[in-house]
């Protein structure tokens, strides 16, 4: 293939152009070959065998390398066919995974095109956290999470948060948790306001009826409880939501009701008050 190249570092085959021309070269290289050529001398026969396979393994190296160089120029260089787009992307695909690699190992030296984590506002993270509990009743937050600081993503969204599409997905996400629970009350069992509160909400017979979750009940009542205060800026449970909006207090929730503005806000919301009287006084 690139001969010429190969002669220029190898005196052998510089030899062997030479000796076309120059049968008699004075080299002292020439002539230690010629010497090995002789068949009274195998030591010098060994080291000429020695020296051919080298050469032989040097311009195959070379010539392979080079090869597999200018045919992956020629990819480059050439004009878009099926292949180089599926090679292309396929480049792509690598590239983003190792992103993903570097970043999951928290190492993101400067590389401009890593996207940053996903952050979520307390919003965002409220519906997160309430998607969560409410999708599976096992669901538990893990005790190793500080309710002090916004949650990790990953620990509560299904999907992959650090994806091109995450930020649609939070969004779908928020809308789809509210629509699922236009009611949402974070209660405690043992507490006379979260009685009165679930009473208040029962006489509306909503459909589809409030999801109640009784904090102080779950294994993870400790974070809880203090990572709700922080996304609910309420200062105690219970808290009632309506499509995903925190109302506090009890009292609130009361005067509300009395005013007939809680059952506007909850229709509002998609939840249809005395929806579920008339299925009852049909039995
Ligand atoms: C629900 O039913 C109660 C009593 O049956 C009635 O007073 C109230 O107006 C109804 N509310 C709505 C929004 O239909």
């Amino acid at each position: 293939m690139s001969l010429p190249r190969i002669n220029s570092r190898t005196p052998l085959h510089q030899f062997n152009n030479d000796d076309k021309q120059r049968p008699m070269s004075p080299n002292p290289h020439v002539a230690y070959i010629l010497g090995a050529l002789n068949p009274r001398k195998p030591k010098q026969r060994t080291t000429f065998v020695a020296l051919i396979i080298l050469v032989c393994l040097t311009s195959y190296i070379f010539i392979a390398h080079s090869a597999s160089l200018s045919s992956s120029i020629a990819l480059r260089r050439s004009e878009p066919s099926s292949a180089d787009q599926l090679a292309l992307a396929l480049e792509t695909m690598q590239n983003s995974r190792l992103a993903d690699i570097s970043k999951g190992h928290g190492s993101r030296k400067g590389h401009k095109h890593i996207r940053p984590p996903l952050r979520l506002d307390s919003a965002q993270e409220l519906a997160a956290v309430s998607s969560f509990l409410a999708s599976l009743p096992q669901n538990v937050i893990p005790h190793h999470v500080d309710p002090a600081l916004p949650v990790d993503p990953p620990l509560v969204l299904d999907f992959d948060t650090r994806g091109p599409r995450a930020r649609e997905e939070v969004r779908a996400m928020v809308e789809d948790v509210w629509l699922r629970n236009p009611v949402f009350v974070y209660s405690k069992h043992y507490s006379p306001a979260s009685r009165e509160l679930k009473s208040i909400l029962s006489n509306l017979y909503l459909l589809p009826a409030p999801t109640i979750i009784d904090v102080d009940l779950r294994e993870d009542a400790d974070i809880l409880t203090p990572m709700l205060k922080r996304l609910t800026s309420s200062p105690d449970l219970p808290v009632l939501l309506v499509g995903g909006k925190p109302i506090y207090s009890v009292e609130k929730v009361r005067e509300l009701e009395k005013s007939g503005e809680l059952q506007k806000i909850i229709t509002a919301a998609g939840s249809l008050v005395n929806g579920s009287k008339r299925k009852k006084n049909r039995k």
